[in-house]
């Protein structure tokens, strides 16, 4: 593994008007109310967590009427300075993606935004690992993002993409079933995949941390890793005592409301790979 810790920029977006409002995933039950004040204290810990490890965190303006776009790992992928925007599965989260994509074109100089023409959800379908084969992207699809998205996002960025097919209604997107630990190896739940996507991934990552179902329900998986902390939600207790073992530093945080829209760490993390 890599032990050494990379500082990195990360974008957030304030739970000011999460809710669960409408069901686009098993997760979401709108008869279920959502603590508002409780998901903005586990939020602002969560940004805290990440400052204090060192990181910047950027937030963006929060929009009324837009309930998930606390998540806004769902935004854009970003590699080399590229980012490629999100076209929504689902039309109660369309306009997330015109306010992402004002957020890179405000800096030009830093950022070469693309307009997506296939169906994506950003991060939460790609996963990028800077040291693996040269730079490889892992993408999910199945539930949200059209596999012509995957073509498109080699195209964009010349790097090679790895489709993965999720066969589990309730590990809708990429980010809930395997996450980056470090720039070359990842941590996964198995059953997430089709058995033919399962055997690519051991192929690739013979190495990997192979999380448990308990651990992939308590959305495990959808962790924020600098190459040596990893923040995870709480509830993930198994993953977390592998990620120690590995060498790792597992840094729990409680998420409990978001896990209510159907997303924990990850969700509400995009990293800006400038
Ligand atoms: N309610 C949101 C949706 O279903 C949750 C998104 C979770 N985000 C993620 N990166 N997995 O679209």
């Amino acid at each position: 593994m890599t032990a050494e810790p990379r500082p990195r920029p990360y974008l957030m977006c304030a739970p000011e008007h999460f809710a669960v409002e409408y069901a686009i995933n098993p997760w979401m039950d709108p008869t279920q109310p959502v603590d508002a004040e409780l998901a903005r204290r586990q939020w602002e810990d969560l940004r805290q967590t990440l400052t204090g490890l060192g990181h910047t965190v950027d937030t963006l303006t929060p929009l009324a009427g837009l309930p998930d776009m606390v998540f806004a790992a769902n935004g854009a992928f970003t590699v080399d300075g590229i980012a490629y925007g999100a076209r929504f599965r689902f039309p109660q989260r369309t306009a997330e993606a015109a306010a992402h994509r004002q957020y890179y074109e405000a800096d030009p100089a830093t950022w070469k935004f693309v307009e997506p023409q296939q169906i994506n959800e950003g991060e939460g379908d790609f996963a990028y690992l800077p040291q693996a084969h040269g730079g490889l992207v892992l993408a999910g699809y199945g539930f949200r993002t059209e596999p012509a998205a995957h073509a498109e996002v080699q195209a964009v960025f010349g790097r090679p993409v790895v489709s993965l097919r999720l066969v589990d209604p309730r590990i809708y997107h990429l980010d809930v079933a395997l996450a980056a630990i470090d720039d070359e190896n990842i941590a996964y739940y198995p059953g997430a995949f089709s058995v033919g996507s399962q055997r690519v991934l051991r192929e690739l990552f013979p190495n990997a941390l192979l999380a448990d179902q308990d651990d992939a329900m308590a959305f495990g998986l959808n962790l924020v890793s600098d190459g040596r902390h990893v923040v995870l939600p709480a509830e993930a207790v198994g993953l977390a005592a592998q990620l120690n073992d590995a060498g790792y530093v597992a840094v729990p945080v409680e998420l409990s409301e978001f896990k209510k829209g159907g997303g924990s760490v990850k969700c509400c993390v995009a990293e800006l790979r400038p």
